[in-house]
C-alpha cells in the first residue's frame, strides 16, 4: 500500500514536471518580447485558473501577463437566476485571485451581450411583438415569451453591472461593458436587433457604460466587437462610437476581437483597420485573437457563436503551419506599427486543445503546449520591431 502510494506520487510528480518542461521548451516569452510595447493576454478556463491543468498553467505563467475570463463572468454563468442570491461568484472570484497572485492585468468579460444571457433577464408581462412586426423575427434570440418593460430591463441591467463590476472594483482593470452590439451584413442598420435593443431601445449601450462608470470609475470601459477587419462593420463601429462620444458616454477603449482566418489575416488589412479605428482617439485592445486554419472558416471573420461549429469544419487548409505563421507575423507587424494605441493583445485561449475553435488550430501553442512555427514567427517580429525602434 505504502509502495503504491509512493509510486503514484512519483507518477504525478513526473507528469507535472514533464508538463512544465514542455512549457519551458521555449526560452523566450511573449510577454518579455513585447514588453514596453503592449501586454500579452490569454483567455482562461476554470481548469487553468484553479491550477488543475498543470501544463497549460505553466504555459500561461511563463508566456502571458494579462488574462481574460473565457466564460465565467458572462451573465449566464455569474448571474444564472434572478434575485440577490441568484449569483454564482465562486469561479469568477477564483479567476481574479489567480490574476492577482500572478501579478497579471485582469480583464472582465462581459457585462451586456445578446449571447450567454439567461431568459429570466428579458422575461416580463409585456406581449412580444407579433410576428411580422418584429423585424428580427424569432430566429437567434432564444426567448420569445412575454417580456420585461424598458424600466424593468434597465433595472436588471443596473443591478447586474453595479453588483458584478462593483465586486471586482480596483481588481478588474478593464471591462467589456457592451459586447457585439453591431449588426452584421451590408445593410444600413448599425445596431444588431437584440432583445436589449428591442426592449430598451438603442440607448441601452449608453446606459450600460453609465452604470459601469458608477460601479468602477477607474476601470477601462471597452466597447468590444468582432469582424472589425471588414470595412462595412468597421464603419458601423466608428458611427456608433462617435455618437456615444458626442453624448459624453464614458467609453474609454475599443476592443477588437480579431477572430481571423489564415486567408484574410494580413499586415495590410490589420494596418488599415487599426489606422481607421485610431481616428476615434481611444486606446485599442485586441481582445480575442485567434487565426482559424480550418477550411470551413476561410470565408469571413464573423465570430457569431451560433455558427462556430461550421467555422471549424472541413479539415485544415493546405500548408497550414506556414500560412498560420505568415498570418500571425503580418498582424503582429501591424500591432507593432500601432503600438502607441494598441495597449493589449489577448489570445482567445492558451493552446489549440482548449480553443473554442480547436479544429481550426488557431493559436501559437499546440495541444501539448508546445510552441508552433507561428510562435517563432511572432517572436521574430518582436525582435525586428525592437531593432527598428
Ligand atoms: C466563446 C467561448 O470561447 C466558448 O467557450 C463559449 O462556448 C462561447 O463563447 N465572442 C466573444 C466570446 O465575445 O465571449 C466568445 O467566447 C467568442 C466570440
Amino acid at each position: 500500500m505504502h509502495n503504491l502510494n509512493l509510486r503514484s506520487l512519483l507518477a504525478v510528480a513526473l507528469i507535472v514536471t514533464g508538463a512544465v518542461a514542455n512549457a519551458a521548451d521555449t526560452n523566450v516569452a511573449l510577454k518579455d518580447a513585447f514588453k514596453s510595447r503592449f501586454n500579452i493576454g490569454v483567455a482562461l478556463n476554470p481548469r487553468q485558473f484553479t491550477e488543475q491543468d498543470a501544463g497549460a498553467v505553466a504555459l500561461v505563467k511563463q508566456q502571458f501577463n494579462a488574462i481574460a475570463p473565457e466564460n465565467v463572468m458572462k451573465w449566464q454563468l455569474i448571474h444564472p437566476r434572478a434575485g440577490e442570491d441568484g449569483y454564482n461568484f465562486e469561479p469568477a472570484d477564483q479567476y481574479v485571485k489567480f490574476g492577482e497572485k500572478n501579478g497579471m492585468y485582469i480583464v472582465g468579460h462581459t457585462l451586456v451581450w445578446h449571447g450567454q444571457t439567461p431568459n429570466w433577464v428579458f422575461q416580463g408581462t409585456n406581449p412580444p411583438p407579433a410576428e411580422g412586426q418584429n423585424p428580427g423575427g424569432k430566429k437567434g434570440f432564444g426567448f420569445n415569451g412575454p417580456r420585461a418593460s424598458r424600466e424593468e430591463l434597465l433595472d436588471r441591467m443596473r443591478t447586474h453591472i453595479h453588483t458584478v463590476a462593483g465586486r471586482y472594483k480596483g481588481k478588474v482593470k478593464a471591462w467589456d461593458v457592451v459586447n457585439e452590439a453591431l449588426a452584421d451584413g451590408d445593410g444600413e442598420e448599425v445596431l444588431r436587433n437584440s432583445l436589449w435593443r428591442q426592449i430598451i431601445g438603442p440607448d441601452f449601450i449608453a446606459k450600460a457604460f453609465g452604470f459601469a462608470q458608477e460601479a468602477d470609475p477607474d476601470a477601462v470601459l471597452r466597447y468590444n466587437d468582432y469582424g472589425l477587419e471588414n470595412t462595412v462593420k468597421r464603419r458601423k463601429l466608428i458611427t456608433l462610437v462617435k455618437s456615444l462620444q458626442a453624448e459624453g458616454v464614458p467609453v474609454t477603449a475599443i476592443g477588437t476581437q480579431a477572430h481571423l482566418n489564415v486567408s484574410s489575416a494580413s499586415f495590410e488589412s490589420m494596418d488599415q483597420a487599426l489606422t481607421e479605428m485610431e481616428t476615434l482617439g481611444l486606446p485599442i485592445h485586441v481582445t480575442e485573437l485567434d487565426i482559424n486554419s480550418a477550411q470551413g472558416g476561410q470565408r469571413n471573420t464573423s465570430a457569431d457563436i451560433a455558427n462556430n461549429a461550421d467555422a471549424t469544419k472541413g479539415g485544415l487548409v493546405d500548408d497550414s503551419a506556414k500560412r498560420l505563421a505568415d498570418a500571425y507575423a503580418g498582424v503582429f507587424r501591424a500591432f507593432l506599427k500601432h503600438k502607441d494605441q494598441v495597449k493589449l493583445v489577448t489570445f482567445w485561449g492558451a493552446n489549440d486543445a482548449v480553443s473554442w475553435r480547436a479544429n481550426g488550430k488557431p493559436l501559437l501553442f499546440d495541444g501539448s503546449n508546445r510552441p508552433k512555427p507561428a510562435f517563432e514567427a511572432v517572436i521574430e517580429e518582436a525582435k525586428k520591431g525592437s531593432a527598428s525602434k
